[in-house]
């Protein structure tokens, strides 16, 4: 609920369990009073620092000649705000600077009004939260340096789950063009510096490990430069208060709904407070602003919990599948994947393509996906992308796909179209489309150049190519892949004022092209990736519900990658599918991918009978619980592999009738003898589980606080060894 309590001049922004509150000084500056766990508001008021005898509390009037106090004691440089001042009195990074037309880069909003609105802000295109019972406080301010520059800052709560979105649209209502410097998208003062901050990061194949650092003196940044969000650093990352745990005490996750360079900035001070700031990154950026046009920032996602990591986690979780994912059929059963390309990779033809087909279907494969190799002349990674024409010499895709649908599978095409391959027709017509062409050292990754998005014909021609490829094709799965980032800073067609533009425009050039398409195509699910999860962000998952999740498959290695994607992101969203890896049997690797959106790769016909059939046991399980569990079910994160060789995670049906616990070791365990814990189930409810001729029944209390001997169902844990345990509430 959003209240203006005017004789005060406070904002206050409630849930059920959340307080915000806002004060609007007599300097018409936007302070945050308090922001927390939900408290009555005379205890919240009394968090508020007056800093009377600072000298920044003051300034001085050159009209009256005089020195003026700001009387409220609010004071520029060290009160907490919503948007810092740049350039001023405050010292803190702020979230906006404008450059105006004579060179000033002063900036300060000053309030002029509000307005509240059911929902979150409604936009017509690019990546936005939607749906929920959700209000949205509107702040309307102006800079103080400029008051032609207006600034709408958006503040928006959920009132079934402990979320806030913030954002900043940006307008220009002067008759001069002026220049974004930085358009950040939050900020968030809050009281102390005694957070960890942990954020997840790594490189290809070996995504999101989990950093871990006090809130330093100073500032600590957060980001990428790669021109999408990147396997480097991924945009959701949290804070903790140095006392909380999985379950116990405040942690604040944060996440931006964005594809592109992203920058965190965690700063603290000798005051001992923290500042985050988090948006677009301001490396290389700067938007020339024209007269009456609007700069939207992208939203910014909090999520707030004082019952520790686990609950920020899943507010997040509901947040991703409820409010960002649009993809139609969400609700849906997901189909068993099968992926060509580990098993495969280019070497195929029509015929090897329709016994694949076939072996998959042993499986339980629902939905066979070619990956890459099927267009141009692509026989290596070296040619063919941007030319979209089926390779007729190679591959009878008509016929495939009907063979597919005649077997009862659904069919899935692999694409890359924001790349192109030296060589191909593309690049002879049209030479400037490539990044970086006019560079006698232009940058090639993969055998690669990026395609320049930011020109709309570049977008037109590969929507073009790929529409007449679609339409004439029953195609019901797509996945989008992305396997280079941007090197250059420079493009020529955007003139000398304008490059500061250029990866916004391009990561908005990725968005038109996306959200072209899967409008066209509602009932085609869409699968993102960028060599694996270079791109894991809040923007493709508006448009593509999963990513795969790294191109690294190795049971080892997707332990972690898995358990630590699954902290900000829900395990529906997770590509995990079972490879011929042999660090673990099939069964275990299936165990793993069922906590993910369970599918296949490899050479099916390879398989033996025996493997055939652990595969089957797993497809089993998924097909039965898939939908109840590990889409729709709640997540515990019980222990790390960072930290336990045993790692740990748990979902709980909504209704609290089923959950899985999954423990997944990599280092031998010999005589195992812990007692197993869940959370999440229901106290009072009695729940039988059962384990090859193993049948336990207990009361949900128990199982929560003594837990089960785990010896009575393993003794020893092989090197890279699983188990799992499914719980069914019993029957009275
Ligand atoms: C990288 C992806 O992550 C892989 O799964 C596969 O699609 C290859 N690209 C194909 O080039």
């Amino acid at each position: 609920m959003i209240r203006f309590e005017e004789q005060k001049n406070l904002f206050l922004i409630s849930n059920d369990s959340l307080l915000l509150v806002l004060y609007i000084t007599s300097t018409k500056q936007v302070e945050c009073i308090y922001f927390g766990k939900k408290i009555k508001l005379e205890e919240a008021l009394k968090q508020r620092k007056s800093y009377k005898d600072n000298w920044s509390t003051s300034y001085f009037d050159n009209k009256l000649h005089k020195e003026i106090d700001l009387d409220d004691g609010y004071s520029l440089e060290v009160s907490k705000c919503e948007i810092g001042a740049h350039g001023l009195c405050d010292h803190r990074p702020a979230p906006i600077i404008i450059k105006k037309a004579d060179g000033n880069v002063e900036t300060n909003f000053i309030y002029d009004g509000y307005k509240v609105n059911k929902g979150y802000p409604s936009y017509k295109t690019g990546p936005h939260a939607h749906d929920g019972d959700v209000e949205t406080l509107k702040l309307f301010l102006h800079d103080e340096l400029n008051e032609n520059i207006k600034l709408i800052y958006n503040l928006s709560i959920d009132l079934d789950k402990d979320i806030i979105l913030k954002n900043f649209e940006i307008i220009n209502e002067g008759n001069e063009s002026v220049e974004i410097k930085r358009a950040l998208s939050m900020q968030l003062d809050l009281d102390t510096n005694e957070y960890t901050v942990h954020h997840f990061g790594g490189k290809w194949g070996n995504e999101r490990n989990e950093f871990v650092n006090h809130v330093i003196d100073g500032e600590q940044i957060i980001s990428s430069n790669y021109g999408r969000s990147s396997h480097e650093e991924n945009p959701f990352f949290y804070l903790s208060k140095i006392d909380a745990t999985q379950d116990y005490g405040e942690v604040i996750g944060f996440n931006l709904v964005y594809s592109g360079n992203f920058k965190a900035s965690i700063f603290s001070n000798f005051n001992k407070a923290t500042r985050v700031t988090y948006g677009i990154n301001d490396y290389n950026f700067a938007w020339v602003l024209s007269s009456k046009e609007t700069f939207i920032t992208p939203q910014a996602v909090i999520s707030y919990s004082f019952e520790g990591v686990n609950k920020m986690s899943q507010n997040f979780h509901s947040f991703i599948k409820e409010n960002i994912i649009t993809y139609k059929k969400e609700n849906e059963y997901k189909s068993i994947i099968f992926n060509s390309w580990e098993g495969l990779e280019m070497n195929f033809n029509t015929e090897r393509i329709l016994s694949c087909i076939d072996a998959a279907k042993t499986i339980g494969s629902e939905l066979f996906v070619l990956d890459d190799g099927w267009f141009s002349i692509r026989e290596k990674d070296e040619t063919g992308l941007g030319d979209w024409w089926i390779n007729k010499d190679k591959i009878d895709l008509a016929n495939v796909i009907d063979y597919c649908h005649e077997k009862g599978m659904k069919f899935g095409l692999w694409i890359e179209p924001e790349m192109v391959s030296p060589g191909t027709e593309l690049l002879k017509n049209h030479p400037d489309y490539a990044i970086g062409y006019s560079r006698q050292k232009q940058s090639i990754h993969r055998h690669q150049f990026l395609l320049d998005f930011t020109r709309k014909e570049v977008v037109d021609n590969l929507y073009s190519q790929l529409i007449e490829i679609i339409d004439n094709h029953k195609i019901d799965y797509i996945k989008w892949d992305h396997n280079r980032d941007l090197k250059e800073s420079y493009f020529p067609h955007l003139g000398p004022n304008r490059q500061g533009e250029a990866t916004h425009r391009l990561t908005l050039g990725f968005y038109d092209l996306i959200e072209r398409l899967t409008s066209r195509y509602p009932d085609i699910l869409f699968e993102g990736c960028a060599s694996g999860g270079g791109r894991y962000d809040l923007g493709a998952l508006y448009y593509t519900p999963q990513i795969w999740c790294s191109d690294n498959a190795t049971p080892k290695a997707r332990r972690f990658i898995q358990y630590n994607t699954s902290i900000g992101y829900p395990l529906s969203t997770m590509g995990s599918h079972v490879n011929k890896s042999d660090e673990a049997s099939y069964e275990v690797k299936g165990y793993l991918s069922l906590f993910g959106t369970f599918g296949y790769e490899m050479d099916p016909n390879t398989l033996n009978n025996d493997e055939i059939n652990e595969l089957n046991e797993v497809a089993k399980i998924y097909k039965e619980y898939h939908k109840s569990l590990f889409e729709d079910g709640v997540l515990y994160h019980l222990s790390s592999p960072h930290f336990y060789n045993l790692m740990k995670m748990e979902v709980v049906s909504k209704d609290q009738k089923l959950a899985a616990l999954i423990m997944m070791n990599e280092r031998e365990i010999k005589d195992f003898s812990e007692f197993i814990k869940f959370k999440g189930l229901n106290p009072n409810a009695v729940y039988s589980v059962q384990f090859e001729d193993i049948k336990i029944e207990e009361k949900g209390e128990i199982l929560m606080s003594k837990g089960i001997d785990g010896s009575l169902f393993k003794k020893t844990f092989k090197e890279c060894d699983a188990l799992l345990l499914i719980l069914k509430e019993k029957v009275k």
